[in-house]
């Protein structure tokens, strides 16, 4: 049900789509997030990283949620488009981008109809929608016709894998879902990380000296090798995807009948499933709420049973090693520089979409001026 009002919101993306068409549309789009391209991606990450903090003022206070949107924003419009310089086309097309994932709420996944609702927000939601929708027509046009690698997303998204390709619909359909799941779980993931860092000052000092020792890209480096140098770093983000697991909740149909522990469910029940209740069994993760970095040393969250952030599966996240990474050099980037420090106030988790810090502002202080 959950699924099925959402695509009136991102289409047949696959995500959303039936589940007779989701194996050819995963197979498709599956190239674009191949291990061997993340070094590219890592590159613009990084770039992005660097333009947003270069705006940043010592003494600055940061909305950090916002904030974590317009990088989210920018480093998936980056990752996703490189086939040209988008120009001063980028501003509109990042405000259409915010506009739209942030009009979505739980509450709108649930009852797509409020979108339709004649609201002055819901008129602006709507202008957002069309224009992205057009921008992404555009491009796919113009990718399809060029026909060359450009090393990011929508190059992966418009080839042929043996003779068999995603249509322009689903192309569009996917790149939407791309947006929308993207860019709002990954924010929520840089909030959460940076909230984290500004209640330990040993463990920021941690990760800053680690961020400052590594090497950045483009010297020989592959993505790989930089991730391997950050292993602190790995660790709080692990963590956090634990501890304030972005996707709180989603659904599943049972497609035979079967059991969980002694409930049965039959053939074609919604079942919810939370990545957050499962994260905080103590017989899963001792002391579960405690914020414990150190629990992840010389383990592969990945590898872990019960460790559920991307979720599991046919259906598991596509992007999850992409989003991992971002995460970690995202929060390197930011922490080589700057130590955020807490503002008064307290800070609650709220689920939304995904589960966002709530009252999250932070004092930006410059680390060469302390
Ligand atoms: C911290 C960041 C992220 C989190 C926590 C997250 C989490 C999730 C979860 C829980 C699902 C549903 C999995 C399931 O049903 O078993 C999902 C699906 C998906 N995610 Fe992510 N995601 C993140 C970032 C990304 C990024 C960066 C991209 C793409 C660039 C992406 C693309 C997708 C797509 C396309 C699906 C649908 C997959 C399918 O149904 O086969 N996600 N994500």
């Amino acid at each position: 049900m959950f699924y099925e009002n959402m695509r009136s919101i991102v289409g047949d993306g696959m995500a959303t789509c039936p589940l007779a068409k989701h194996k050819r549309l995963r197979r498709l789009a599956q190239p674009a997030f191949h291990s061997g391209r993340m070094t590219g991606y890592a590159r613009t990450v990084q770039a992005q990283v660097d333009a947003v903090t270069a705006t940043w003022r010592h003494g600055q206070i940061l909305d950090v949620l916002p904030e974590m949107r317009s990088l989210a924003t920018r480093s998936t419009l980056a990752t996703m488009f490189c086939r040209r310089d988008l120009g001063p086309e980028v501003a509109g097309l990042r405000r259409a981008v915010t506009d739209f994932v942030d009009h979505q709420t739980i509450l709108r996944m649930i009852a797509p109809g409020l979108n339709r609702l004649p609201t002055r927000r819901n008129h602006r939601y709507r202008e957002s929608e069309a224009r992205l929708l057009r921008f992404l027509d555009e491009e796919i046009a113009a990718y399809r016709r060029d026909g060359a690698d450009h090393g990011d997303l929508m190059s992966m998204f418009t080839t042929a894998l043996d003779s068999d390709r995603l249509s322009d619909k689903e192309v569009r359909d996917t790149a939407m879902t791309v947006l929308l799941g993207g860019i709002t779980a990954t924010a929520v993931g840089h909030a959460w990380a940076l909230h984290q860092l500004s209640q330990d000052s040993a463990l920021d000092a941690e990760v800053a000296h680690e961020a400052q020792a590594v090497t950045r890209l483009g010297q020989g480096h592959t993505a790989a090798d930089v991730m391997a140098r950050l292993p602190r770093t790995r660790g709080v983000v692990a963590e956090v995807l634990r501890m304030r697991s972005p996707s709180w909740i989603f659904p599943r149909v049972a497609v035979t009948d079967t059991a969980i522990g002694s409930r049965r469910i039959p053939a074609g029940a919604q079942v919810l499933l939370s990545p957050y209740v499962l994260h905080h069994r103590p017989d899963l993760f001792p002391s579960p709420e405690a914020f414990d970095p150190y629990r992840w040393d010389g383990r592969d969250p990945h590898q872990v049973k019960g460790w559920l952030p991307f979720g599991a599966g046919e259906s598991k996240c596509i992007g999850y090693e992409l989003a991992f990474m971002d995460l970690t050099l995202s929060l390197a980037g930011i922490i080589r520089s700057w130590r955020l420090l807490p503002c008064p106030g307290s800070v609650r988790p709220r689920p939304r979409l995904h589960l966002e810090p709530h009252g999250l502002t932070l004092r930006l202080t410059e680390r060469n001026q302390r």
